[in-house]
């Protein structure tokens, strides 16, 4: 497993049009990702608080190449269709697989890229890949509760609240607590098999439509490469 397949997708449009590809790391990429990963603003939304040199973001590189239970890709801008590797601006994944379960997370680390519809055309095409490629059943999350554009971006595509851990970590001084969210696959026998016997409570049904949106759109804007 280690990085995903790359695909590619886009142009996804607000205003700019971005050409984005998933794909994994390059040998030479640490030193950009170490710098931009190591800034307050994006620590604070990963619950790190330390720097990351890049001889750090290279040895996480190598592990990540290797790692069995792991899926991730490096979220990258390109230039235009015909730019074929772009420049990293985040990394996405599904880590800790196991039995058809997953946890999932995302950091675009160069943030003059929040709030063009990246995040949520990653998870999407994420979400494709875990269904066709991965046969995954469920995956969990959690975000610190005033990370809105994180929140809104997993619920867009299916994932659903399912409670709170409180003061789960100090971010700026202040204590924070987290939302636990999970996403079901929507799809035939992955769906039954996940709720067995139990009736979904009726906001993952709610979810499970917004699931099903959002893996027929990536089914038509990705494109495996
Ligand atoms: C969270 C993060 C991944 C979002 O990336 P992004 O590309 O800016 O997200 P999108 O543009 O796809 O926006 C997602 C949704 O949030 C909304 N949004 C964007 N910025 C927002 C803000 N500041 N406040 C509230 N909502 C916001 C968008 O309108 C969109 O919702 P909509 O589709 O219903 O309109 C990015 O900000 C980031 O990497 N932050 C640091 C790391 C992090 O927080 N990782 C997640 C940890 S759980």
């Amino acid at each position: 497993m280690s990085y995903g397949l790359p695909m590619r997708f886009g142009p996804i449009s607000d205003g700019v049009e971005y050409h984005i590809i998933m794909r994994a790391y390059q040998e030479s990429e640490g030193t950009a990702m170490a710098k931009a990963i190591s800034r307050a603003n994006i620590q604070r939304y990963i619950m790190l608080s330390a720097t990351q040199t890049p001889a750090m973001e290279e040895t996480w590189m190598e592990q990540t190449a290797t790692a069995k239970d792991d899926c991730t890709w490096a979220i990258c801008i390109a230039q235009d269709s015909s730019d074929e590797l772009g420049t990293p601006i985040g990394s996405t994944g599904l880590h800790g697989i196991k039995d058809g379960r997953a946890h999932s997370g995302i950091v675009i680390y160069n943030d003059s890229f929040w709030g063009y519809g990246i995040a949520s055309a990653c998870h999407r095409a994420r979400s494709l890949y875990a269904h066709e490629v991965l046969g995954i059943r469920a995956i969990d999350s959690f975000v610190i509760r005033s990370n809105d554009a994180s929140l809104k971006a997993l619920e867009n595509i299916g994932y659903t609240r399912t409670g709170t851990q409180y003061s789960h970590s100090i971010v700026d001084g202040k204590v924070c607590h987290v939302d636990n969210l999970t996403w079901v696959n929507p799809f035939g026998h992955q769906w039954d098999y996940f709720w067995g016997d139990n009736q979904p409570p009726e906001e993952f049904n709610i979810s499970r439509r917004n699931a099903e949106l959002a893996i027929k759109r990536a089914k038509k804007d990705v494109t495996f490469m």
